[in-house]
Protein backbone atom coordinates (compact mmCIF):
# COMPACT_ATOMS: atom_id res chain seq x y z
CA UNK A 1 0.00 0.00 0.00
CA UNK A 2 1.41 3.31 -0.90
CA UNK A 3 1.71 5.63 2.22
CA UNK A 4 0.12 8.95 2.69
CA UNK A 5 3.27 11.57 3.03
CA UNK A 6 2.92 14.72 4.88
CA UNK A 7 5.68 17.02 4.30
CA UNK A 8 8.62 14.50 5.23
CA UNK A 9 6.47 12.20 7.10
CA UNK A 10 4.17 9.44 6.25
CA UNK A 11 0.68 9.67 7.45
CA UNK A 12 1.41 6.55 10.19
CA UNK A 13 4.23 8.85 11.31
CA UNK A 14 2.37 11.32 12.25
CA UNK A 15 -0.21 9.66 14.09
CA UNK A 16 2.89 7.91 16.36
CA UNK A 17 3.72 11.67 16.91
CA UNK A 18 0.58 12.22 17.95
CA UNK A 19 0.11 9.22 20.33
CA UNK A 20 3.74 10.18 21.88
CA UNK A 21 2.21 13.90 22.38
CA UNK A 22 -0.61 12.41 24.23
CA UNK A 23 -0.27 12.62 28.08
CA UNK A 24 -0.78 9.21 28.55
CA UNK A 25 -1.48 9.09 32.10
CA UNK A 26 -3.92 11.69 32.37
CA UNK A 27 -6.09 9.84 29.17
CA UNK A 28 -6.17 6.92 31.05
CA UNK A 29 -7.24 8.23 34.38
CA UNK A 30 -10.18 10.21 32.33
CA UNK A 31 -10.96 6.71 30.39
CA UNK A 32 -11.45 4.65 33.54
CA UNK A 33 -13.50 7.53 35.58
CA UNK A 34 -15.69 7.81 32.48
CA UNK A 35 -16.76 3.82 32.36
CA UNK A 36 -14.56 3.64 29.66
CA UNK A 37 -15.02 6.44 27.65
CA UNK A 38 -12.64 9.67 26.65
CA UNK A 39 -12.55 12.55 24.34
CA UNK A 40 -9.10 13.48 22.73
CA UNK A 41 -10.27 17.28 21.98
CA UNK A 42 -7.20 17.29 19.41
CA UNK A 43 -5.52 14.46 18.49
CA UNK A 44 -4.19 15.62 15.06
CA UNK A 45 -4.16 18.65 14.53
CA UNK A 46 -6.54 20.22 12.08
CA UNK A 47 -4.80 20.83 9.12
CA UNK A 48 -3.51 17.62 8.69
CA UNK A 49 -7.12 16.58 8.32
CA UNK A 50 -8.45 19.36 6.02
CA UNK A 51 -4.93 18.56 3.81
CA UNK A 52 -4.84 14.83 3.66
CA UNK A 53 -7.80 13.35 5.16
CA UNK A 54 -10.79 16.14 3.24
CA UNK A 55 -9.64 15.44 0.00
CA UNK A 56 -10.35 11.60 0.64
CA UNK A 57 -13.93 12.20 1.76
CA UNK A 58 -14.79 14.69 -0.70
CA UNK A 59 -13.53 11.73 -3.47
CA UNK A 60 -16.08 9.30 -1.23
CA UNK A 61 -19.08 11.30 -1.43
CA UNK A 62 -20.98 9.54 -4.74
CA UNK A 63 -20.70 6.09 -2.92
CA UNK A 64 -21.86 7.00 0.45
CA UNK A 65 -24.83 4.41 1.02
CA UNK A 66 -27.71 5.76 2.99
CA UNK A 67 -29.92 4.02 4.61
CA UNK A 68 -33.06 4.92 7.04
CA UNK A 69 -34.55 2.60 9.82
CA UNK A 70 -37.55 4.06 11.41
CA UNK A 71 -37.29 5.57 15.04
CA UNK A 72 -33.61 4.61 14.48
CA UNK A 73 -31.08 5.94 12.43
CA UNK A 74 -30.87 8.16 8.89
CA UNK A 75 -27.77 8.59 7.47
CA UNK A 76 -24.75 7.85 5.25
CA UNK A 77 -22.03 5.53 5.28
CA UNK A 78 -18.99 4.17 3.35
CA UNK A 79 -18.03 0.86 4.18
CA UNK A 80 -13.80 -0.24 4.89
CA UNK A 81 -14.18 -1.90 0.98
CA UNK A 82 -15.21 0.85 -0.31
CA UNK A 83 -12.37 2.66 1.93
CA UNK A 84 -9.64 0.25 0.83
CA UNK A 85 -9.95 0.58 -2.74
CA UNK A 86 -10.71 4.77 -3.02
CA UNK A 87 -9.03 5.95 0.22
CA UNK A 88 -6.38 3.47 1.87
CA UNK A 89 -5.18 7.19 4.06
CA UNK A 90 -7.84 5.86 6.25
CA UNK A 91 -6.67 2.46 6.95
CA UNK A 92 -3.21 3.45 7.46
CA UNK A 93 -4.53 5.55 10.65
CA UNK A 94 -6.71 2.30 11.22
CA UNK A 95 -3.75 0.03 11.46
CA UNK A 96 -1.04 2.25 12.71
CA UNK A 97 0.75 0.24 15.50
CA UNK A 98 1.50 3.02 17.18
CA UNK A 99 -2.01 3.70 18.15
CA UNK A 100 -3.10 0.08 18.24
CA UNK A 101 -0.18 -0.20 20.88
CA UNK A 102 -1.29 2.90 22.80
CA UNK A 103 -5.18 1.54 22.99
CA UNK A 104 -4.16 -1.81 24.14
CA UNK A 105 -2.34 -0.16 26.83
CA UNK A 106 -5.41 2.24 27.56
CA UNK A 107 -7.92 0.07 27.82
CA UNK A 108 -5.58 -3.12 29.30
CA UNK A 109 -6.22 -5.60 26.84
CA UNK A 110 -4.23 -6.75 23.61
CA UNK A 111 -6.45 -5.10 20.73
CA UNK A 112 -6.47 -6.44 17.31
CA UNK A 113 -7.46 -5.07 14.28
CA UNK A 114 -11.14 -6.50 12.72
CA UNK A 115 -11.11 -9.35 10.30
CA UNK A 116 -11.52 -7.92 6.93
CA UNK A 117 -15.23 -9.24 5.92
CA UNK A 118 -16.47 -6.42 8.96
CA UNK A 119 -17.73 -3.49 6.81
CA UNK A 120 -17.33 -1.70 9.97
CA UNK A 121 -14.04 -1.95 11.00
CA UNK A 122 -12.49 1.22 9.45
CA UNK A 123 -16.06 3.36 8.44
CA UNK A 124 -17.00 6.46 7.42
CA UNK A 125 -20.22 8.01 8.39
CA UNK A 126 -22.04 10.90 6.61
CA UNK A 127 -24.89 13.21 8.18
CA UNK A 128 -25.72 15.55 5.22
CA UNK A 129 -29.75 15.72 5.44
CA UNK A 130 -31.75 17.67 8.09
CA UNK A 131 -32.43 15.07 10.90
CA UNK A 132 -30.02 12.48 9.83
CA UNK A 133 -29.28 11.28 13.60
CA UNK A 134 -28.92 7.69 15.35
CA UNK A 135 -30.82 7.06 18.76
CA UNK A 136 -29.32 5.60 21.64
CA UNK A 137 -27.77 2.53 21.53
CA UNK A 138 -24.59 0.40 22.66
CA UNK A 139 -22.29 -0.55 19.72
CA UNK A 140 -22.64 -4.63 20.57
CA UNK A 141 -20.25 -6.94 19.59
CA UNK A 142 -21.24 -9.84 17.96
CA UNK A 143 -17.33 -10.96 18.69
CA UNK A 144 -16.69 -12.98 21.46
CA UNK A 145 -14.49 -10.34 22.85
CA UNK A 146 -15.23 -7.16 23.67
CA UNK A 147 -15.36 -4.45 21.03
CA UNK A 148 -13.83 -0.74 20.98
CA UNK A 149 -14.82 2.01 18.73
CA UNK A 150 -12.45 4.88 18.12
CA UNK A 151 -14.05 7.65 16.26
CA UNK A 152 -12.53 10.98 14.57
CA UNK A 153 -14.08 13.71 14.02
CA UNK A 154 -13.55 15.10 10.69
CA UNK A 155 -16.11 17.79 9.35
CA UNK A 156 -18.33 19.30 12.20
CA UNK A 157 -19.78 22.18 10.50
CA UNK A 158 -23.11 21.70 12.74
CA UNK A 159 -25.14 22.86 16.07
CA UNK A 160 -27.37 20.12 16.07
CA UNK A 161 -25.15 17.10 15.36
CA UNK A 162 -23.54 15.96 18.79
CA UNK A 163 -22.22 12.73 20.03
CA UNK A 164 -24.41 12.67 23.56
CA UNK A 165 -23.40 9.55 25.78
CA UNK A 166 -25.02 8.74 29.11
CA UNK A 167 -22.44 8.01 31.59
CA UNK A 168 -23.08 5.30 34.41
CA UNK A 169 -26.64 4.77 33.18
CA UNK A 170 -26.62 0.84 34.68
CA UNK A 171 -24.26 1.41 37.28
CA UNK A 172 -26.02 0.84 40.59
CA UNK A 173 -25.62 3.93 43.35
CA UNK A 174 -24.08 6.66 40.46
CA UNK A 175 -25.93 9.57 39.54
CA UNK A 176 -26.25 9.31 35.64
CA UNK A 177 -23.98 11.87 33.63
CA UNK A 178 -24.77 13.45 30.46
CA UNK A 179 -21.91 14.41 28.19
CA UNK A 180 -22.57 15.67 24.71
CA UNK A 181 -19.48 16.02 22.43
CA UNK A 182 -18.67 17.95 19.26
CA UNK A 183 -16.26 15.57 17.48
CA UNK A 184 -14.47 18.95 15.21
CA UNK A 185 -12.04 17.68 12.89
CA UNK A 186 -8.87 15.91 14.28
CA UNK A 187 -10.83 14.86 17.89
CA UNK A 188 -10.97 11.71 18.84
CA UNK A 189 -13.13 9.53 20.58
CA UNK A 190 -12.40 6.18 22.19
CA UNK A 191 -14.71 4.01 24.61
CA UNK A 192 -16.07 0.38 25.00
CA UNK A 193 -19.16 -0.10 22.56
CA UNK A 194 -20.44 -2.55 24.69
CA UNK A 195 -20.74 -0.03 28.26
CA UNK A 196 -21.31 3.17 26.69
CA UNK A 197 -24.79 4.17 26.12
CA UNK A 198 -24.60 6.68 23.32
CA UNK A 199 -26.75 8.78 20.33
CA UNK A 200 -25.75 11.12 17.72
CA UNK A 201 -28.81 14.06 17.92
CA UNK A 202 -30.19 15.11 14.48
CA UNK A 203 -28.58 17.29 12.04
CA UNK A 204 -30.23 20.85 11.48
CA UNK A 205 -30.95 22.13 7.73
CA UNK A 206 -27.29 23.38 5.65
CA UNK A 207 -25.20 21.74 8.28
CA UNK A 208 -23.43 19.00 7.77
CA UNK A 209 -21.29 16.28 10.27
CA UNK A 210 -18.81 13.59 8.72
CA UNK A 211 -16.55 11.51 11.23
CA UNK A 212 -14.57 8.19 10.72
CA UNK A 213 -14.81 5.28 13.24
CA UNK A 214 -12.66 2.63 13.59
CA UNK A 215 -13.26 -0.86 15.37
CA UNK A 216 -10.97 -2.95 17.74
CA UNK A 217 -11.66 -6.58 19.05
CA UNK A 218 -9.90 -8.55 22.11
CA UNK A 219 -11.11 -11.66 20.03
CA UNK A 220 -11.47 -11.52 16.34
CA UNK A 221 -13.63 -14.78 15.96
CA UNK A 222 -17.67 -14.62 15.67
CA UNK A 223 -20.02 -17.60 15.98
CA UNK A 224 -21.38 -18.20 12.33
CA UNK A 225 -24.59 -17.47 13.22
CA UNK A 226 -24.03 -14.02 14.91
CA UNK A 227 -21.66 -13.22 11.63
CA UNK A 228 -24.65 -14.06 9.43
CA UNK A 229 -27.26 -11.77 11.77
CA UNK A 230 -24.39 -9.14 11.87
CA UNK A 231 -24.17 -8.72 7.98
CA UNK A 232 -27.82 -8.91 7.46
CA UNK A 233 -28.05 -6.02 9.88
CA UNK A 234 -25.15 -4.25 8.02
CA UNK A 235 -26.81 -4.49 4.42
CA UNK A 236 -30.02 -2.95 5.52
CA UNK A 237 -28.80 -0.55 8.10
CA UNK A 238 -25.56 0.38 7.15
CA UNK A 239 -24.23 -0.44 4.13
CA UNK A 240 -26.31 -2.51 1.73
CA UNK A 241 -26.48 -5.54 0.36
CA UNK A 242 -24.13 -4.94 -2.41
CA UNK A 243 -21.44 -3.88 0.17
CA UNK A 244 -22.34 -7.35 1.93
CA UNK A 245 -21.64 -9.10 -1.32
CA UNK A 246 -18.64 -7.84 -2.24
CA UNK A 247 -17.35 -8.39 1.73
CA UNK A 248 -17.51 -11.77 1.02
CA UNK A 249 -16.19 -12.11 -2.12
FE1 LIG B 1 -22.47 3.62 18.07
Amino acid sequence: MKETTIGAESLAQMVERAVAALDFERVRRAYWEQEEFVFLERFLPPAVVAEHLLPHVQRLRPDVHRAYVPRFKKGGSVSFYTIGEKAPAFLELYRSPALLAFLSRLVDARLSLCPEEDPHSCALYFYTEPGDHIGFHYDTSYYKGARYTVLVGLVQRSEGCRLVCRLHKDQPGREPRELQVATEPGSMVIFNGGKLWHAITPLREGEERVSLTMEYVTDPRMAPLKRLFSNMKDAFAYFGVRALLRGRR
